[in-house]
């Protein structure tokens, strides 16, 4: 159990005070008396030991090596970060787990929050991390302390035997990628049951930020109670570093440029921006410094054929034949081939009959490769036809990491469905056919077949691509790349296995999990998803489609919203745009049918409609229903709740099993989202907020200690009272920060 409660804060500062870009110009050449090693950390420039000494290229390089620790400790400038390892881009330093412990009766004994700050330095959380929480039925979230709600993550199990060893898919263990640029961090963890039940073998939660790959989870950590400490030593947070905020272009000329001779500037690609400098091909060495970047004599690998010769120059190597020899002479090039040789006539015959025989092997290939150059050419027709151009391109520019977003080319899709076959098939309909794949790397997806489109909607469809690509949360669909050598564009999605929503609500009598508790926690995950599309995603997406049957449950019955087809981005600086109306009966927003003016309310109304299904199991509209009107669940379930019946219309179990308070709280909520004018409903993190606030009343059996506050309804209750507790710091860290790099 952690030893003290109370936050961690790691390196705070405002950036105010500092540019980072202004690397003071002197410090650009390392000084010749610079120690180079603190403990057993080697600081390779643009770092340096000592603050303000002059031996970094700025105040953010410097490391402070703290010699009351025997062997000494580096730490990150002023701050108290350890750094254990510093590369070429990146600077592995000490981590800090957050924990929440609990007692036998459910009383918190112990409660650590982790909040780190590298706003203004010029450093990110590198991608290398993920988000992880450890513990059976708890939930974190990753915020940046405003709660711009980057990503969330709950871990679910009831019994031991459902964990899975070195799995963290949700079970015991769940994780999730940290958004691209992140510079703050925060994180509590909450156990949703207090830890009831499961006590026994799980009395603490757990949730960090570090290294995915120094992590591996097992059963036996859930009751580990020095778990916390393993991780602190063993998982690093990896932070990507970069000099200054400038790009290359940017920098590139003035005085403040650091890379050196034989080297070249790479801009960082990501929002805080910066650069970084690598030696050129066939140099290597330290960039930062004069003369740092050295030849490399390649000779010494003997690239050469064994019969040339190798010879060095900076910057590459040049390998040559001997007399009577042709080639480049390289191993991996042509070689050297011996020049002219004579045929001699007795062999003539021989080759004669060879000949014909190649003869008309090579107009069979002939036959083939002309074959396949048109199947080639027409699939580059259909890639330039479907936008492949446009999307290459806004992938690039975008900044679009190759691993969360890829052009697939038919092939690997044909092989990963076998050409297509029937027994692949997940789901067919009117947008077209779901097949299931087996990629090569043995992910399991889901292939979607689109509806055939015209050339104006392509840009439309590309833009959805890249946006969604980009979309990286753990309740949303993820959509791993499209194929555009078809002439209807193929999209590949994480496979969803368990069903949708909807089926779900219609089988409920054979769901026996099904329940209350489960059902609020569905819509809470979906409900954060949508907020997170309407807030977090830059631009915000509105869904235009939220409907049961659109938000899909994976093996541990865990939310994924999908189907984008309809979806819209919405410009910055616009709050709502004209559409043709499109949706699904029942869900559909009357104030957007009548005014044709999409806003993210609209996808509000239908997700009141998915909870007012939860509550009810009702169908969202009879068969014969006007679009809105009579016979929409929406009217039905709105006229009971203002008459009193709201309880005669209830699913029988849900009676049973929400109480009162419980399920009034969902039912003012439903009415709230069904609102005729968009103005008056909730936003999705309302929403959202109010969900999970009724998912602790069902915690602890309707007490709750909690105030509920209205007005702060855009304030999720896990982040409190930390705002203050973080300036002062800061100030605290500024003063100090302020006159070692004054006195410089
Ligand atoms: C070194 O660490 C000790 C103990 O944490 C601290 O009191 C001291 O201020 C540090 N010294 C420097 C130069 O940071
Ligand atoms: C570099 O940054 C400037 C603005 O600071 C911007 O206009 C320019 O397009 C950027 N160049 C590149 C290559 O990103
Ligand atoms: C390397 O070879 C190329 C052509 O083979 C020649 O032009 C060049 O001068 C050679 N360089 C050196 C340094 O020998
Ligand atoms: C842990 O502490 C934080 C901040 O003090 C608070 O917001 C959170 O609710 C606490 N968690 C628990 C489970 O008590």
């Amino acid at each position: 159990m952690p030893p003290f409660s109370g936050f961690f804060h790691l390196l705070l500062w405002l950036s105010l005070v500092f540019n980072s870009s202004n690397l003071s110009k002197a410090a650009t050449i390392p000084k010749p008396d610079c120690p180079t090693e603190c403990g057993s950390l080697t600081v390779p420039y643009p770092f340096g030991i000592g603050v303000g000494t002059g031996c970094s290229v700025g105040f953010w390089y410097d490391i402070n090596c703290n010699t009351t620790f025997d062997p000494p400790k580096p730490f990150l400038f002023t701050g108290n970060l350890e750094v254990l390892e510093i590369s070429a881009s990146k600077v592995r330093v000490k981590n800090v787990v957050a924990s929440t412990c609990y007692s036998e009766t459910g009383t918190v004994t112990g409660n650590n929050t982790v909040s780190i700050s590298l706003k203004g330095a010029p450093y990110t959380f590198s991608q290398e991390n993920r988000f992880t929480v450890i513990g059976c039925g708890d939930f974190a979230i990753v915020g940046d302390g405003k709660l711009e709600m980057s990503t969330g993550c709950t871990s679910i199990c009831s019994q031991r035997e459902d964990l899975i060893d070195r799995s963290c898919s949700g079970i015991g263990c769940c994780q999730t990628v940290v958004p691209k640029g992140m510079q703050d961090f925060f994180t509590s963890v909450l156990g949703l049951n207090a830890h009831q039940g499961i006590w026994s073998f799980n009395p603490c939660s757990y949730a960090f930020i570090g290294d995915q790959n120094s992590f591996m989870f097992s059963k036996s950590d859930l009751s580990d109670p020095t778990l916390g400490d393993k991780i602190n030593e063993d998982v690093p947070l990896v932070l990507e570093w970069a000099i200054g905020n400038q790009n290359c272009s940017d920098v590139q000329n003035s005085a403040d440029f650091v890379c050196q001779q034989n080297s070249e500037c790479i801009n960082v690609d990501n929002e805080v921006g910066g650069y970084r400098c690598k030696c050129v091909n066939g140099y290597q060495g330290n960039p930062y410094v004069s003369s740092g970047c050295l030849d490399v004599n390649e000779c010494i690998d003997s690239p050469c054929h064994p019969k040339g010769t190798c010879s060095n120059f900076p910057g590459g190597f040049n390998c040559t034949c001997p007399g009577g020899y042709v080639g480049d002479g390289r191993k991996d090039g042509q070689g050297c081939t011996s020049e002219g040789s004579s045929f001699p006539v007795k062999q003539l015959s021989l080759g004669l009959s060879f000949g014909f025989l190649a003869l008309i092997m090579s107009t069979v290939w002939l036959y083939y490769t002309v074959r396949k150059r048109k199947q080639l050419k027409l699939r580059q027709k259909y890639f330039h036809q479907n936008g492949g151009v446009l999307l290459k391109q806004k992938m690039s520019s975008n900044g679009v990491n190759s691993e969360s977003a890829r052009i697939f080319k038919l092939e690997e899709l044909k092989k990963a469905t076998r050409n297509y076959s029937r027994d692949y098939i997940l789901g067919e309909g009117g947008f077209g056919i779901v097949f299931k794949g087996i990629l090569d790397d043995q992910r399991v997806v889901a292939i979607k077949t689109s509806k055939k489109m015209d050339e104006s909607e392509v840009e439309s469809f590309i833009n959805e691509v890249v946006i969604l690509t980009q979309v990286n949360h753990r309740n949303v669909v993820k959509l791993f790349g499209c194929c555009l050598e078809t002439e209807v564009p193929q999209l590949v999605y994480e496979c969803v296995s368990n069903g949708t929503l909807s089926e779900h609500i219609e089988k409920s009598k054979e769901m026996p999990w099904f329940s209350f508790e489960w059902r609020i926690r569905i819509a809470y995950e979906s409900a954060l998803a949508f907020a997170y599309l309407h807030s977090a995603a830059s631009p915000p997406i509105i869904h235009r489609d939220v409907k049961s049957a659109n938000i899909l449950l994976d093996d541990h019955y865990v939310a994924k919203v999908s189907d984008f087809g309809a979806s819209r981005l919405i410009p910055l600086d616009q709050t709502r745009v004209a559409t043709v109306v499109m949706g699904t009966m029942g869900y559909l927003d009357p104030e957007y049918l009548n005014s044709g003016q999409l806003t993210e309310k609209s996808d509000v109304y239908s997700f009141g409609v998915i909870l007012a299904e939860l509550l009810t199991g009702k169908k969202p509209s009879s068969p014969g229903a006007r679009i809105t009107g009579e016979g929409t669940l929406a009217n039905y379930f709105t006229m009971c709740k203002k008459q009193g019946y709201l309880f005669d219309i209830l699913e029988p179990r849900m009676r049973r099993e929400g109480t009162v308070e419980k399920i009034n709280a969902v039912a003012e909520l439903v009415i709230r989202c069904l609102e005729l004018e968009g103005e008056e409903r909730p936003t999705m993190k309302q929403v959202a907020v109010e969900l999970e606030r009724v998912g602790k009343l069902a915690a602890s059996g309707g007490s709750m200690e909690e105030e509920y506050d209205e007005g702060n309804a855009e304030t999720v209750s896990l982040i409190s009272e930390q705002q203050d507790m973080y300036s002062v710091h800061s100030n605290l860290h500024l003063s100090d920060v302020y006159t070692t790099h004054t006195t410089n």
